[in-house]
């Protein structure tokens, strides 16, 4: 295909962009795939397949530095931060890397594209290398869109193919939303994968190790906004967002103990719900990826939708006394649960009682509690951390040895 060819609007051929008819769909996925394609970014649905292109693309060294540079951005800091974006924007490095978004960006695009129609003016805040921004830009020729990023090099490589592109109605400006105000007054404004990007930081602790609510404490509140950034992030969205604007965001919150300080934050800052937020699963190649839910909000002081603040739904086999009357595996426990549901499964079991247990409280207001028990007929192992960890194992009595050695492990990892 000629250079020229791409400069085309990507324009799905209906005057309104209705997604949810079949065909308007499959014209949106079929008009991204062409998008991520004229980046250079491949489909792969194979570990293998992936990384002998990887391979083939990349020299030992520059993947050995990539590595490095991904092991550093981990750790939080914000240079390191922006020293992993800025060569993961080298034309080399950007396709091979983006391409293990694939499906993310097939997931989210549409997402976003649903919620544009209405917008005028929108932000796509920490775009990257605008990916997402040129393919709404391109939707939308009629809509001005502005990303901004402190990635210098994603910015230059934005900026560069949106000329490419052609596309009048896009701009990149470099800016840290950390340090700087932004610019303009938007009717939307987006955030994916931008806003809380600390990914090793737990979030909240619950008020104990028997619940999963969180108290209001204003104190830890603005200590989680201040580390991760998040609250100086928003309040520098909230001052260029329009009275009636809308916001979407997706982060990496889909832990109880992330969602709820999230949520809270977006809360404080006026923020409401439009609808209940959308779970956002991808793959990443192989892996499937479960980051957490897409929100999409506006600003108002009445409660529409109300925020979610329960665990998610999780695979933890349902308790019953019958289950425990019918093995399945001789060599396994009777009854095992590692989800937050085995909570529940605990509070099921009737005439419990406890043989031995530890609490262990942290300064910082973290618990993890382990307990050894019996009920009749039965042993167990109980154990549940202020952040959401439950584990329910139960044996029958002629095993409960195993469960001593089980809590005696369990003791010794706590240090
Ligand atoms: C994981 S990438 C996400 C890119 C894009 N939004 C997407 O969904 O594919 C995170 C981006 O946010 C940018 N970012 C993080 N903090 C920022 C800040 N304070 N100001 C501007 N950009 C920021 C990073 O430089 C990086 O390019």
């Amino acid at each position: 295909m000629k250079r020229s060819e791409y400069r085309r609007p990507l324009r799905v051929e209906t005057p309104n962009l209705k997604l949810s008819t079949r065909n308007a769909s499959h014209e949106l996925r079929a008009a991204l795939h062409e998008h991520l394609a004229w980046w250079g970014l491949r489909q792969f649905t194979s570990d293998p397949a992936y990384f002998a292109w990887q391979q083939q693309q990349l020299s030992p060294e520059d993947l050995k530095q990539l590595a490095a540079r991904a092991e550093q951005k981990r750790k939080g800091d914000r240079h390191d931060e922006m020293a992993f974006y800025d060569a993961a924007a080298h034309p080399k490095i950007f396709p091979v890397l983006y391409s293990q978004r694939y499906d993310y960006y097939e997931v989210i695009a549409s997402q976003i594209a649903a919620h544009c129609d209405e917008a005028t003016a929108i932000l796509d805040f920490g775009c990257g290398l605008g990916i997402l921004t040129s393919f709404c830009a391109r939707l939308f020729p009629d809509k001005q869109f502005v990303g901004v990023d402190r990635s210098s090099a994603s910015i230059a490589v934005a900026q560069e193919q949106a000329d490419r592109l052609g596309l009048r109605n896009l701009r990149f400006d470099c800016v840290d939303g950390d340090a700087e105000p932004l610019s303009g007054c938007y009717d939307l404004v987006v955030a994916t994968h931008a806003l809380l990007q600390a990914e090793q930081d737990p979030g909240l602790p619950s008020r104990s190790w028997q619940t999963f609510e969180r108290g209001h404490d204003s104190v830890r509140q603005s200590a989680f906004e201040q580390r991760t950034g998040l609250g100086r992030r928003l309040d520098t969205l909230m001052e260029v967002l329009s009275s009636d604007g809308h916001m979407i965001l997706c982060e990496k919150t889909r832990q109880l103990g992330r969602r709820v300080p999230f949520q809270r934050a977006l809360a404080a800052r006026g923020l409401q719900l439009l609808e209940p937020p959308t779970s956002v699963r991808y793959h990443s190649v192989e892996e499937l990826v479960d980051d957490g839910p897409l929100y999409w909000l506006q600003r108002g002081s009445q409660e529409r939708v109300a925020w979610d603040e329960s665990p998610e739904p999780d695979e933890g086999r349902p308790f019953s006394p019958e289950a425990l009357a019918t093995p399945t595996d001789p060599e396994s426990p009777l009854y095992e649960n590692h989800w937050p549901s085995a909570q529940a499964a605990w509070e099921q079991v009737v005439d419990r009682e406890v043989l031995v247990d530890t609490t262990r409280q942290e300064p910082d207001g973290r618990q993890m509690h382990v307990e050894r028990g019996k009920f009749p007929g039965y042993h167990y192992l109980y154990c549940a951390n202020t952040f959401d960890q439950r584990q329910l194992v139960i044996v029958e009595e002629t095993r409960a040895v195993m469960l001593d050695v089980y809590y005696q492990d369990i003791l010794r990892g706590l240090g």
